[in-house]
């Protein structure tokens, strides 16, 4: 048996995998972020570990004997937060989280500190990243900063309060800005330019090595061996990856959850910042992976259904099957900013070309279009114009709508695979690097890939129509930049 538990922001997520990677349980405790300021988006990690203790304690009471079993423990989390910790280990304040804003001047002073940040770390500075929190905190919280010994992202604290020990992997800790990602090191330059330095990071992993035993406390708490080892785990985009079996040049996925995610595994650091792409470490040896970023994908529908008062589902069945042409109103889904390719964090959305004749119907279509040119939009530095990326399998919530997934087929001209009903996230995949991690099977075996369900491709009558509308979302950026200001 193995668990994979996903540290996500809207809640932890756990799966029990048996040996043939069968779900045997899943559980989820839901969580909620605080946002005292405007941008300002922040956790308290002890509702985190709370939640994780309530889901062990209930599958130890329903599922003792599989407990027993138990080889390995994978995780997998929400990426860039700042865990906060003082010389005794205590968390010194909320964790400052991914979608957080605050530090959008710090990016710049990052990056004027360590010229060399984006050849190194392979990004852009965002204020989503880890680095910019920690230089606003030494802005604007000195006496919080002078106390801070140890900085760990999410899933690394889980892993503390499991173990005792502080480890992070490759894969999650490049989205910091302070790692090499090239070498799968930590960059002594990136960390003095926060005033930091190595003492402060928890030691290094490959997202598939084994790290440390749980604790005996715990394991006892639970009904476990003491034997259970943890693994490196991931963050949650590459522990998604490796639930999909994505791990060879090339490999392709999208994402459609709360934010839109397009994936490609690479055999080498492949960093290319001009396009706001990110590169990062995979969660397995000798891979890296290219992601571009839409913070608004299934939220913007989601933030429709809530303007319009009517549920998700309600909005898509009123859309037709056989999209004959685009809508005519032009959605730019930049809700809460935009990551790639803008790095954006004061860009808001818009609705463009709206008339009196216009049906809530086409407004939704509008919707599922926008957050197709996005996608389009963060994907063009993978160069799927030039047909370089030409087929990706399809995950998450928004790929349920065979509509919404067709669309995003004949507007990036990809052929899209949905999957056969499963679970995909982050917790299948931390599963998956638990069975690695107890040496139970070979990676390549480990990550087979998923069956597929349906395939989509691109609609050549809609294809130009589309060509033409994704000109006028490019456009229109510039004009909405004005309203930013
Ligand atoms: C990745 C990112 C998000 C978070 C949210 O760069 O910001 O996917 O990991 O879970």
């Amino acid at each position: 048996m193995y668990i994979g538990i996903d540290a996500g922001t809207s809640g932890i997520k756990l799966l029990l995998l048996d040996r043939d990677q069968r779900v045997v349980a899943s559980r989820t405790e839901k969580l909620e972020a605080q946002s005292p300021h405007r941008g300002w988006s922040e956790q308290d990690p002890d509702a985190w570990w709370q939640a994780l203790c309530r889901i062990l304690d209930d599958l130890k009471r329903e599922r003792p004997k599989e407990l027993e079993k138990l080889r390995g423990l994978g995780l997998s989390g929400q990426q860039h937060g700042a865990v906060l910790l003082d010389a005794a280990n205590h968390v010194l304040r909320p964790c400052i989280l991914w979608n957080d804003t605050r530090a959008q001047a710090e990016c710049e002073i990052f990056e004027a500190r360590f010229p060399a940040s984006r050849r190194v770390t392979g990004n852009r500075a965002a204020a989503g990243f880890t680095a910019p929190k920690l230089l606003w905190v030494r802005r604007h919280e000195p006496d919080i900063f002078r106390q801070v010994r140890k900085i760990l992202l999410p899933k690394a604290w889980l892993r503390f309060k499991l173990c005792g020990e502080m480890i992070e992997d490759v894969s999650d800790a490049s989205g910091t800005l302070w790692l090499d990602v090239e070498h799968r090191n930590w960059s002594p330059e990136a960390l003095a330019a926060c005033g930091l330095n190595l003492d402060a990071m928890p030691r290094l992993v490959e997202g598939s090595a084994p790290t440390c035993y749980l604790k005996k406390s715990l394991a006892t708490r639970w009904g476990m061996r003491d034997t259970v080892i943890l693994a490196g785990g991931a963050g949650d985009n590459a522990a998604a990856a490796i639930g999909l079996g994505a791990i060879e040049d090339g490999d392709s996925f999208i994402s459609l959850g709360t934010s839109g995610v397009i994936w490609r595994t690479t055999r080498d650091f492949r960093p290319e910042t001009g396009s706001g792409l990110h590169a990062f470490c995979h969660a397995v040896p000798n891979r890296w992976h290219q992601m571009g970023v839409t913070l608004s994908a299934a939220s913007s529908l989601r933030w429709w259904a809530e303007i319009t008062g009517m549920s998700e589902a309600a909005l898509l069945d009123e859309v037709p099957l056989q999209i004959s042409r685009p809508a005519r109103p032009l959605f730019l889904p930049y809700l809460s900013g935009e990551r790639t390719p803008h790095g954006d964090d004061l860009i808001r959305g818009s609705f463009l070309g709206v008339d009196r004749a216009v049906k809530r119907a086409e407004m939704t279509q509008s919707v599922l279009e926008g957050v197709a040119f996005s996608l389009r939009d963060a994907a063009r530095g993978l160069g799927i114009e030039k047909g370089e990326v030409s087929r990706a399998m399809v995950v998450g919530g928004g790929s349920k709508s065979p509509k919404w997934v067709s669309i995003i087929a004949s507007v990036t001209n990809m052929a899209l695979s949905c999957l056969k009903d499963g679970d995909y996230g982050g917790a299948f995949g931390a599963a998956r690097l638990a069975r690695m991690a107890a040496g139970d099977g070979e990676i390549a075996d480990i990550c087979s890939k998923p069956k597929i369900a349906h395939q989509y491709l691109p609609n050549p009558a809609l294809r130009q129509l589309y060509d033409e509308k994704f000109a006028l979302y490019r456009q229109s950026y510039p004009l909405l930049r004005k309203w930013a200001e």
